[in-house]
């Protein structure tokens, strides 16, 4: 494989804790929050150049449950038993589900031409992480503490140290942090 490993980053929503979704997956925390008219939080200008996705198997399950299939790019789902991962007839040729390392999923999408790569789902960003393998993150600190839940950071992510590169805040309480890794 010859690609040129392309940036790995990260745009994801967090509890104060800590938490990006409640012990059985629920999100409406943060899908049903007020939020000001017309704000994107920067994600627009996020996906802008980014050529395919790398989710889990938890999160595209959940995203197989929105009305409708939100992603535009390529998506690779992460799973340890692909053979059980139901891909609706719809989203085949969009979404194919790997058990590769990490890095040979990034080198694959990096021979496609691809230079930015959207990682999403706690586990798999902290895979991501673990290896080194993140370059970007850009985390927004939602002004809720769920006590419980999904975790995106701790067990498994591995020691990092990150830049930080900016930080922004909106009236709603939504407070983001933008870090090179
Ligand atoms: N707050 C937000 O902005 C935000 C963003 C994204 C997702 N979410 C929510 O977060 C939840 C999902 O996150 P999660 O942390 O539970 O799980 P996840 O990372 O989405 O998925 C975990 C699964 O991905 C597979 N996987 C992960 N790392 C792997 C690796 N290195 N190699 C092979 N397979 C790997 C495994 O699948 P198998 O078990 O099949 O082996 C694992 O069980 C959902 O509720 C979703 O809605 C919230």
């Amino acid at each position: 494989m010859t690609g040129q490993l392309p940036s790995a980053e990260v745009f994801i929503a967090t509890s104060l804790d800590g938490y990006i979704a409640r012990p059985d997956g629920d999100i409406l925390w943060l899908t049903s929050r007020p939020v000001p008219e017309g704000e994107d939080f920067g994600y627009a200008a996020f996906l802008e150049g980014v050529g395919a996705m790398v989710m889990g198997r938890e999160s595209f399950e959940k995203v197989l449950t929105f009305p409708e299939w939100p992603y535009t790019t390529p998506v690779v789902v992460l799973s340890r038993t692909p053979g059980r991962v139901a891909v609706p007839e719809a989203l085949k040729g969009k979404v194919r589900v790997s058990d590769k390392p990490l890095r040979a999923v990034l080198e694959e999408l990096g021979a496609d031409g691809v230079t930015r790569v959207y990682i999403d789902g706690g586990q798999t960003i902290r895979s991501f992480l673990a290896e080194g393998l993140v370059r970007r993150m850009i985390v927004t600190l939602i002004p809720v503490l769920l006590g419980q839940g999904r975790p995106l950071w701790g067990h498994g992510a591995g020691d990092v140290d990150l830049t930080l590169v900016a930080s922004r805040s909106w009236e709603n309480g939504f407070v983001q942090v933008e870090y090179r890794a």
